[in-house]
């Protein structure tokens, strides 16, 4: 007999096999909410945050690093990482998965190619990020990453200046396109208009988290 469903019992009246399709279709599903939110956002406000190395060091060091508490750090770090770790998990799966179709246009194929590449140069330039910015500077060395440390890098160090412009670059790519996916993903655009606006809108986004991040190299090359 089947139980009722405020039970916390599985339903044994529903097939194992589509469960099991249910648990994954709603895995998945979270796999790209979370690159949206909170990933995206985030994102979004810790490049606008860089733009603060325009008013002086102190503002600089205060809209990146700065948290109210201990607890709001240990917070922030769960706000992003988990997500972060969760989507690239379900990405690296979905990319072994799934092949380009060769009847859908070159364009859409080139997109969803520059879409996995992006993700792969992304894995290497956060991975690179986050030890050196992030880890490296709070845990080894006791204090958060310093303006004049990271804007010294940006203007003398050629390698880490390119690195931060192509991993901008890819994170704009990566973000505008994954929102154009996303919109189809979950229904938000079906119509054939619905689509096309959807990719003027992806294309603005590309070009203002570009824009955004590379203002935001520029301010602090020119403080280094
Ligand atoms: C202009 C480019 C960027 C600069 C100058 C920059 C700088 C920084 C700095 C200084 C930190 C350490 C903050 C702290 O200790 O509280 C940090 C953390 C971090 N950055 Fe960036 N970043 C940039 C772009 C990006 C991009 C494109 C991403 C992509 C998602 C990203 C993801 C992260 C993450 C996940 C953290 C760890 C945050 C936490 O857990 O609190 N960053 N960044």
């Amino acid at each position: 007999m089947a139980l009722p469903l405020t039970s916390d019992q599985p339903d044994r009246s529903v097939e194992p096999e589509a469960r099991a399709m249910a648990r994954e279709f709603i895995l998945a599903r979270m796999g790209s909410l979370l690159a949206l939110l909170p990933l995206g956002a985030w994102t979004a406000v810790h490049l606008w945050n860089q733009l603060a190395a325009y008013d002086s060091p102190e503002a600089w060091q205060r809209a990146v690093t700065w948290h109210s508490s201990s607890a709001s750090t240990a917070l922030s770090f769960i706000f992003v990482l988990v997500p972060l770790v969760w989507h690239t998990g379900w990405g690296a799966v979905r990319m072994l998965r799934s092949r380009p179709v060769v009847r859908i246009g070159w364009l859409s194929n080139v997109r969803y190619i520059v879409q996995r590449l992006s993700a792969i140069g992304l894995l290497f330039f956060l991975g690179a990020h986050l030890y050196l910015a992030w880890f490296e500077p709070r845990f080894m060395r006791g204090h958060a990453e310093y303006f004049a440390d990271i804007a010294r890098e940006m203007r003398f160090h050629t390698p880490t200046l390119i690195v931060y412009a192509l991993g901008v670059l890819g994170i704009s790519y990566h973000l505008a396109n994954g929102l154009w996916a996303w919109s189809m993903a979950w229904g938000v655009t079906v119509s054939k208009s619905g689509l096309a606006w959807m990719e003027r809108v992806a294309l603005l986004l590309f070009f203002l988290f570009l824009a955004l991040g590379w203002l935001a190299i520029y301010g602090l090359y020119r403080n280094g």
